[in-house]
């Protein structure tokens, strides 16, 4: 065993845990640093949101080192915190950290996820962060939560779903996805999509209430409260995308044929409602002084309302001098349209406006059509 591979003290947030200092494929013990603004964004989401919870049990699924657990306690102000992990060496060093964090209400589970939801237990609390996809673990996370909880899921098979393999994002996620330009948006609301359907199926309403995706996952966090209408209501936002690869059009209904004649390509099910909750966002906001923090989170809120795509300003504007983004979409708000940057990518805007729309605004030609009022 060379020295990378030792247990080393790591400070992440206001924890200290023993854990690999990198991502080390096949130890036992699974930490990945790589992972450390998803957690620091899921402690300020759950921060934000544990005022409208009757209790503040948690549920650390798959907890590896304890890590999310621990900073969820100890910065988050959640807590009793169970662990559960099927991997033995995982719970000797998550309870390892959790004496040294000095956590006092904790519990130690070594089982299987699946197999502990004939525990006849609940958390207010659920954390779904095992390896690739939550998809097979999400029943029995909704199945673990009380009248009104928060689910809190991590998706790292982004190959899958961003469409590089159909027949595993069907089986898994029951979807289609879709490999364009905005295939990372369509993942996640993959992702999202099917946490809704399956906890439909248990007479639950889960919204997505904070996402963001980065790197090589995707965090979607819901609010889930059980009854059946709600559970309707939050059906209704299901639908699909559809998207012309001749002339790259898209928007979010069922089109078999594109307004330029051709065959369309259809995404989903996935959840076309809003991914972020503003009110929660401002919250987040307000619980961090971390600039890169405050910038994504703007970019996040900045999205809130505006179609489940986007589109790629250098693509769009194929031929044209390389538009600024800045100009390109205050051309399209005087025009009546809604526009921002978004969090998936720096060269990108999401608009209600139309590609035609979006060229002529990236060609800085003022004859494009206003928006017609509703
Ligand atoms: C991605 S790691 C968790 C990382 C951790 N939450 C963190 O933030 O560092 C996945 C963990 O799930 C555990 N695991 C795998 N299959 C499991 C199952 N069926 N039930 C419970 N835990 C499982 C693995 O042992 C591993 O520790
Ligand atoms: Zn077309």
């Amino acid at each position: 065993m060379t020295s990378k591979t030792k247990l080393q003290k790591i400070t992440e947030g206001k924890a200290v845990v023993w854990a690999y200092p990198e991502e080390v494929p096949g130890e036992a013990v699974f930490y990945n640093p790589r992972m450390k603004t998803n957690r620091d964004l899921s402690v300020l989401a759950l921060k934000a949101l544990s005022g409208r919870l009757k209790k503040k049990m948690v549920l650390d699924g798959f907890c590896a080192s304890g890590i999310r657990g621990i900073r969820y306690a100890r910065e988050a102000g959640l807590g009793p915190v169970a662990f559960l992990d099927t991997s033995k060496a995982a719970m000797a060093v998550c309870r390892k950290n959790v004496r040294l964090n000095k956590l006092k209400a904790a519990e130690f589970i070594q089982q299987d996820f699946d197999s502990f939801a004939t525990s006849g237990r609940c958390f207010d609390v659920v954390e779904l962060d095992p390896f690739g996809t939550p998809a097979p673990f999400v029943a029995t996370a909704v199945r673990l939560l009380p009248k009104v909880g928060v689910l809190s899921v991590t998706a790292t098979d982004l190959a899958t779903l961003c469409g590089s393999k159909n027949k595993p994002a069907a089986r898994r996620y029951d979807a289609q996805p879709l490999y364009v330009e905005y295939a990372h948006e369509l993942a996640l609301r993959i992702v999202a999509g099917h946490v809704v359907r399956q906890a439909a199926m248990q007479d639950v309403a889960a919204v997505p209430v904070f996402s963001f995706y980065q790197d090589h996952f995707a965090k979607v966090l819901f609010q889930a409260w059980r009854g059946a209408q709600a559970a309707d209501a939050a059906l209704e936002q299901i639908g699909v995308v559809s998207h012309c690869m001749h002339c790259g059009h898209r928007e979010a209904s069922r089109r078999p044929s594109c307004v330029c004649g051709k065959a369309m390509a259809v995404a989903g099910p996935l959840w076309l409602g809003d991914v972020n909750d503003d009110g929660v966002l401002s919250v987040m906001k307000k619980g961090t002084k971390d600039a890169k923090l405050h910038g994504l989170l703007d970019l996040l809120a900045g999205e809130i309302g505006l179609p489940p795509y986007f589109f790629d300003v250098h693509s769009a504007g194929r031929g044209a001098a390389s538009p600024k983004m800045d100009d390109v979409i205050s051309r399209l708000k005087t025009k009546g349209f809604r526009a921002a940057r978004t969090h998936y990518s720096p060269t990108a805007v999401k608009t209600d406006a139309g590609l035609t729309q979006l060229k002529a605004a990236i060609a800085g030609s003022d004859e494009f059509v206003r928006k017609e009022k509703n």
